[in-house]
């Protein structure tokens, strides 16, 4: 097995890096550091990169077809990541990734002008397929008592406001977020059949974002949408391992559906959308990263680092950084940050850290219109680049 060093320095700046090259997000300012969207400065693993490395060589990156196990691959996956069993009749796939599948979803599942429910803060391309495709969002708040000692099982859902408007506003699809991003928790099986019992009462087919399934704490478990009794035929699952290996660029993503008639739909808009075939990349990528148990090791590996990663980055926070207030994450690399205590708001709070820390993260009002006060941090880099951040940080004491 590869022991790998996440600690190795890899300049990502000129690769057309969506997190580092975007230079208008840095206000004429050099040297800021990416630590916005949701990837990791670290290389894949070294099985997968070899067999896309095999076919760059072999010359030839014409139209693909899956190998003959890719559903073998991703059943023995499940089962063997979440104990959950499935027949090749509940898989699916949807080539550009999770994001587009939910997009698809929704204009299957709803007709234009309709109410389609999501839980605020939310990942902003999640909620933001409600109005791509000409339908009404409409939100309850995830609960939490902002003090400074909240950790991230104090976030729940608010499932009495939730119950209130799919029953008064008779909604059938609602978006869910699991691992939840930005606020890191990993729904624990007790909520997600609250949950579910109130999806039943008012029949609410969920649509559950799972792309952070893989990147959780050693003492947390997470539990497949679908795979939650009674869920089975109110759910789609959408997985990927764009963000357990890092391969966000590669573009795929599984469909997991037990309902036959929803998956036949899904199916039929899948082909008529033209996107039954798969990109030469990302069907070799799936195959080894979900078979190859060196890619499994890799994965272990980089858990324990993020963890490290996350653990220290709060404790130097909560130390050092009196103004901001966060916590581990149960699941995800991200950091949810509060600067409520800071005089800094919205595009204030945004210029201010561009420019004077030199630190690009992603803004609150990305998952909530109305969040103003808070950033995410993505802390999936290499210790020394999370080091210079948080010393970066600091300069947020002089705020107070
Ligand atoms: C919750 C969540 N869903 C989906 C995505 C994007 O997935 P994809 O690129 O497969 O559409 C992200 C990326 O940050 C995410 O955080």
């Amino acid at each position: 097995m590869i022991k790998y060093n996440f600690d190795e320095e890899i300049n990502r700046r000129h690769t057309h890096s969506y997190k580092w090259d975007i230079k208008e997000r840095h206000m004429d300012t050099e040297d800021v550091l990416g630590m916005w969207t949701a990837d990791m400065d670290f290389k894949s693993p070294q099985p997968m990169l070899d067999i896309l490395r095999d076919r760059l060589d072999h010359g030839i990156l014409g139209y693909t077809i899956r190998g003959e196990n890719f559903y073998e691959i991703i059943k023995n996956w499940m089962k063997h990541r979440f104990n959950w069993t499935l027949t090749d009749e509940d898989i699916h796939f949807c080539p550009p990734g999770v994001i587009p599948a939910a997009c698809m979803l929704v204009d299957l599942l709803t007709e234009p002008g309709e109410e389609v429910f999501a839980f605020m803060p939310n990942y902003d391309s999640l909620y933001g397929t409600v109005e791509a495709m000409g339908r009404k969002l409409v939100t309850a708040p995830l609960l939490c008592a902002a003090t400074p000692a909240a950790t991230c099982g104090d976030w729940t859902l608010d499932l009495d406001a939730f119950e209130k408007i799919v029953r008064d506003r008779k909604i059938h699809l609602a978006l869910f977020c699991s691992p939840h991003n930005p606020v890191g928790r990993v729904w624990t099986l007790d909520e997600l059949l609250k949950f579910g019992e109130i999806c039943r009462k008012y029949n609410v087919f969920i649509i559950s974002d799972e792309v952070h399934c893989d990147i959780i704490r050693p003492d947390t478990i997470h539990t497949p949408m679908g795979k939650v009794p009674g869920m089975e035929d109110l759910s789609a699952t959408l997985m990927s391992p764009n963000k357990s290996f890092n391969v966000a660029g590669v573009m795929t993503a599984s469909v997991i559906i037990h309902n036959r008639e929803v998956m036949k739909k899904f199916r039929t808009k899948l082909n008529h959308w033209a996107m039954n075939l798969d990109t030469v990349f990302g069907t070799l990528a799936v195959e080894s990263l979900y078979s190859d148990p060196e890619c499994e090791y890799w994965l272990n590996q980089v858990n324990e680092y993020l963890t490290e990663n996350l653990e220290s980055a709060v404790d130097h926070i909560k130390k050092n950084i009196p103004c901001l207030s966060t916590y581990v994450p149960q699941g995800t690399y991200l950091l949810w940050i509060d600067f409520s205590k800071t005089p800094l708001r919205g595009h204030e709070l945004r210029r201010y850290l561009v420019q004077e820390c030199k630190l690009d993260l992603c803004d609150g009002w990305e998952f909530d219109p109305e969040c103003l006060d808070h950033m995410r941090l993505n802390c999936a880099c290499t210790k020394a680049t999370l080091k210079e951040a948080l010393k970066r940080l600091e300069k947020c004491k002089e705020l107070l």
